[in-house]
């Protein structure tokens, strides 16, 4: 990578601004209920620790629109980073101004502070120059490793580093490793694993995808509307009626670039998803009317599953049925199996699809799991991702 590495940096005595997304999951009680994200920005937090430097730590925290509200505050992140790191972790009462100055000039080396919610001002999701210009002020240096955010060109992710030197966090460091590795030079063969509910969201994936990967894996509801398109019965399961033509396209690509596409040959079905008290098994890749689609069947399954087997690179994206409950959870678990169970380089992107491999407890047997929903899918599609493109050179 040509970026500038946070190795690459003189820490000893600086201030430096952090950008990590601890953008986590909290119940009502505002107890984080998956700390993952935390976790995985510990070894850049440890490391500027180490050196030597005064860390300020910056993130946003769902999406509170440009207000202050307590239920956005970042301050169940602090307690638990302490805990983490087992050392005080200062929580800052807002993230720009005189009072966080203060706090900042009191910081001694090997102190960690965290500001508060990025997003209680809305400059921040407008990259306002100001905005951005006032938080580099804070620091000496700027190092983000907050890959799941690295989508966004916002004043902390992309505006600041107009304003100081620049660098990426181990994090970022590993993710763009474990990406290029399975887009750029992957074994073969390579399986694309597509799930989740709707096509449209994963159009520019699939294209990517198709100059890659030797075999194509749909699943999930997105499924039923290729089906519908092949003149497959799909009864009353979910349908993009005006992704009719897409879908023809995508499939006339695949045979012409010769990229085996994979499709479910049954399902599990329901004719009440809320109920889920009848729920059968196709014989084929036909739905009577009035039933729903839920899950892949043991048949698709085992065709997946064989299909995982024989992969040298496998790159997963969505989840199969509605893993959430367990009765429709049968499908998305045979895959995490599979892959777990396999030999070939795995990277699993997208929330629910970690989340899934997370409920099976089968996460350390896949090579990665990123951090990165939103951010995970732009790389697979393809694109730059801005908070990435706009560090140092090295
Ligand atoms: C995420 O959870 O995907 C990131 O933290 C980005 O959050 P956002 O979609 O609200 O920008």
């Amino acid at each position: 990578m040509a970026k500038k590495s946070v190795k690459d940096l003189d820490l000893a005595g600086k201030k430096v601004l952090i950008r990590a997304d601890f953008n986590v999951p909290l119940d009502s009680d505002r107890n984080i209920t998956d700390d993952s994200r935390i976790k995985a920005a510990l070894d850049t937090i440890n490391y500027i620790r180490e050196s030597g430097a005064k860390l300020i730590l910056v993130s946003h925290l769902g999406r509170p629109k440009g207000q202050k509200k307590e239920e956005f505050s970042l301050k169940p992140v602090a307690k638990r980073l302490s805990q983490l790191i087992d050392q005080p972790v200062k929580m800052a009462d807002d993230c720009i101004g005189k009072n966080v100055e203060e706090e900042i000039d009191k910081l001694k080396d090997g102190e960690v502070i965290l500001l508060e919610n990025l997003r209680f001002y809305s400059q921040e999701k407008a990259n306002d120059q100001d905005f951005a210009k006032q938080l580099a002020s804070l620091a000496d240096l700027y190092v983000n490793d907050a890959f799941g955010t690295a989508h966004r060109a916002h004043a902390s992710t992309e505006g600041v580093t107009h304003f100081l030197d620049s660098a990426a966090g181990f994090l970022i460091d590993k993710e763009i490793q474990y990406f290029q590795k399975v887009l750029t030079e992957p074994q073969k063969p390579f399986v694309f694993i597509l799930g989740g509910a709707k096509v449209s969201d994963k159009i520019p994936v699939i294209e990517n995808m198709m100059d890659k990967a030797d075999s194509i894996v749909i699943g999930g509801a997105m499924a039923y509307t290729f089906l519908k398109v092949k003149g497959v019965d799909i009864g009353s399961s979910l349908l993009e009626e005006d992704m009719f033509e897409v879908v023809k396209k995508i499939l006339a690509k695949a045979e012409e670039k010769k990229v085996e596409l994979l499709l479910p040959i049954d399902h599990l079905i329901t004719d009440d998803i809320k109920q889920g008290e009848n729920v059968e098994t196709t014989e084929s890749a036909d739905i009577k009317s009035g039933w729903i689609g839920v899950d892949i069947g043991p048949k698709t399954q085992k065709e997946f599953s064989q299909k995982i087997k024989d992969a040298k690179t496998i790159v997963w994206n969505g989840p199969m049925g509605i893993f959430e409950k367990d009765k429709f959870a049968q499908g998305t678990k045979a895959i995490a199996e599979a892959i777990a169970e396999s030999e070939a380089i795995s990277v699993i992107g997208g929330g629910d699809t970690a989340a899934a491999v997370k409920k099976f407890k089968l996460s350390d047997q896949m090579s990665h799991i990123s951090t990165g929903g939103g951010a995970s899918l732009q790389f697979l599609e393809g694109k730059d991702l801005p908070g990435i493109s706009a560090l140092s050179m090295k």
